[in-house]
């Protein structure tokens, strides 16, 4: 049986280590992906660091990848071999992780990446923009944590439907940031608000963000600048860092009846809880049963909307050294990037 290099977190609390593994064949509605670049997510030290998520071990993590397809299932009918593609990987389940040289990914959380865009750039959008597209987008149905139950931006007329609703993103400049302006600017929200360090401003802007405010202001200070903005309270909040003082500042800001979604577990205090305000921690695995709907949805316009520039790919920094390489990227990631995605090349692996 042929066989590739991998990285496998070798068991709990463990330590990654480099490896071989089998070159799988697709099941029915799989394909083989040749793995170009791997993008870095928090999730890959989260679960080393805190035991975490994955319960079988060795494992092989990585789960927002570009490459190539090399092999096809039984029934996959959008795609051909060669096609350059982006897609996720899922947690725990090590033929579909893509810290390895080939990986199976569903079709169904599969798109074609367009000709002008690299694989670097594209291994920075599938986890990003799937935590923000469930949270916000989901229509509610066995919805893991809950949903803003926003119309779908990429369908019928959806688009620019909330015109004139303000929207709060806070933590806008990472990857998961990133995702959501753009998504809530197809959406239509304006102004769109959002909190960072200022020298990604200019970026965040070009994103779709009309106004940043310094994510390192005392919280009145910002809450004081949002209110300059709009003295509209927010049927929306997007709390991309999930801190415990951001969820707590963000559930403040919301509108009776407004939902607030965060992407770590809900830390606001329950004391300040009320009935008509919701929030919760999202989940945005894409192919979990419960979003699987959502995401055939998503991927099928995936590609129109990277053509079109709707959606913009993060900023990149390649991780030398291939596969060995990501061990010492994981250990940057963990102690915090800025508004860019750490991305690694399996092919380079020695
Ligand atoms: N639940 C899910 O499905 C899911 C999916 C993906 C990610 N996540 C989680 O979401 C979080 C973000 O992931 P990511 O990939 O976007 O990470 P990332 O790109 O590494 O995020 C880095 C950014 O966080 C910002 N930041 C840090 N502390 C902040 C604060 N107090 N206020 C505002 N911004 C702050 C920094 O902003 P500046 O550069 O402006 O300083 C930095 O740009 C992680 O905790 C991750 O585990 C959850």
């Amino acid at each position: 049986m042929p066989e590739q290099k991998a990285l496998y977190l070798t068991e709990k609390f463990g330590a990654f280590s480099m490896g071989t593994a089998p070159i799988y064949k697709p099941g029915p509605e799989e394909v083989l992906v040749r793995v170009e670049a791997a993008g870095l997510n928090p999730a890959d030290w989260i679960v080393q660091s805190y035991g975490v998520i994955v319960e079988e071990y060795p494992v092989i993590l990585g789960i927002d990848i570009a490459g190539t397809i090399v092999g096809l299932g039984e029934g996959v009918t959008r795609f051909k071999k060669g096609d350059r593609i982006l897609t996720g990987g899922k947690i725990g389940q090590s033929d579909h992780g893509g810290f390895q040289q080939y990986m199976l990914a569903y079709d169904f959380a599969t798109a074609k990446i367009p000709d002008e865009m690299s694989f670097d750039e594209a291994a920075t959008l599938t986890v990003a923009l799937c935590a923000a597209m469930v949270a916000l987008y989901h229509d509610g149905v066995d919805a893991i944590g809950g949903t803003c139950g926003l119309t779908l931006p990429w369908e019928g007329r959806g688009r620019g439907k909330y015109q004139g609703e303000p929207v709060l993103v806070l933590g806008g400049a990472g990857s998961v940031g990133q995702a959501a302006i753009q998504l809530l600017k197809l959406s239509g929200f304006s102004p769109i608000i959002t909190t960072s360090s200022l020298q990604n401003a200019d970026w965040l802007k070009q994103l779709g963000a009309t106004h940043i405010i310094d994510r390192k202001l005392p919280s009145e200070a910002i809450g004081a600048e949002i209110r300059r903005i709009t003295s509209k309270s927010f049927t929306t909040v997007f709390d991309a860092a999930g801190l415990p003082e951001t969820q707590n500042f963000g559930y403040d800001l919301l509108a009776s009846g407004g939902t607030m979604a965060a992407v770590r577990p809900d830390a606001v205090q329950p004391e300040k809880k009320v009935e008509d305000k919701k929030s919760f921690f999202m989940f945005g695995g894409v192919s979990l049963p419960q979003n699987r709907k959502l995401g055939t949805s998503f991927f099928s316009k995936l590609t129109e909307m990277l053509e079109r520039g709707d959606i913009k790919p993060n900023r990149i920094e390649v991780v030398p050294n291939g596969l060995e390489g990501i061990v010492p990227a994981l250990g940057k990631l963990k102690a915090g990037v800025s508004c860019v995605k750490l991305v690694a090349h399996p092919q380079e692996t020695v």
